[in-house]
């Protein structure tokens, strides 16, 4: 009896075993054709994953609250009067940042994942959405009071960060703030299997570089710090900037 429970305990391991096995198969299998076919358009790869995976990009995002989060937000709105003209890049779905600032700014919101912003066009019902590569956004100088990116840079690919800081500095009225949660790490190029089950994309810049292309726009930092915080057992860093035009 002991024997035949023991066996069947053995046999349900080897079969979880397998199956996670396949999926991680899967997985990279898909990574490999997503890299390959969309070696030239990285921001399709993110666009898919994001597609794929909002609403549990959503309620992770929700369970797995970082305080720099909570504080940066804070730190911004003592910086900004209410119905202050607001971007916010790659906003995900908009829970908590977009529903939040939508609430006391004139928010417009972006981001290159249609899933993302069904979600985010119901959790923040205030803001303006557009639908774009944050790297093809057009805007007159001088548009917005504040732009902010939390979390998002990091899935650009590197030669699209100096254009797009730039034009942040350009559309930038004189006197308003720029705010982001950066990469602080080397990677260039990097093609993941699983992150929230989807393939994704990164690109970012060591803690120096980063810093060098914000203030090589003339934005000058105001507040800077790299917060940690464990994710799924792992520690994740960001660098939280805070920049000014003058
Ligand atoms: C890690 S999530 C962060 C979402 C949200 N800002 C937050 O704080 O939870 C990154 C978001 O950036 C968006 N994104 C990535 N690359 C983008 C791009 N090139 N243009 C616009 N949005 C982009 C993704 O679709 C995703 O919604």
């Amino acid at each position: 009896m002991l024997d035949s429970r023991l066996f069947q305990a053995a046999n349900i391991q080897k079969m979880s075993g397998i199956r996670n096995l396949a999926k991680r198969t899967i997985r990279q299998v898909a990574a490999s054709l997503r890299r390959m076919r969309y070696r030239s358009e990285p921001e399709k790869i993110v666009a898919l994953g994001y597609d794929e995976m909002a609403a549990d990009y959503g309620s992770w995002t929700l369970h797995h609250e970082r305080p720099d989060r909570a504080r940066y937000t804070e730190l911004l709105m003592q910086n900004l009067p209410e119905g202050a003209d607001l971007l916010e890049l790659g906003c995900g779905p908009g829970d908590p940042t977009t529903k939040t600032l939508a609430r006391r700014y004139n928010v417009t919101a972006n981001d290159i994942s249609e899933s993302c912003l069904r979600l985010a066009r119901e959790n923040a019902p205030g803001a303006t959405f557009i639908k774009s590569d944050m790297a093809s956004l057009d805007f007159p100088a001088n548009s917005f009071d504040a732009v902010v990116a939390f979390y998002s840079f990091h899935h650009l690919p590197r030669d699209r960060y100096e254009p797009l800081l730039q034009n942040i500095a350009n559309w930038l009225k004189p006197g308003g703030v720029f705010m982001a949660a950066m990469y602080p790490y080397d990677i260039d190029n990097l093609v993941t299997e699983d992150w929230h089950g989807s393939t994704m994309y990164w690109s970012s810049f060591d803690e120096e570089r980063t810093i060098e292309l914000v203030t090589s726009t003339g934005l000058k930092i105001i507040e800077q710090s790299k917060e940690s915080a464990i994710e799924d057992g792992k520690e994740t860093t960001f660098l939280w900037l805070l920049a000014a035009k003058a």
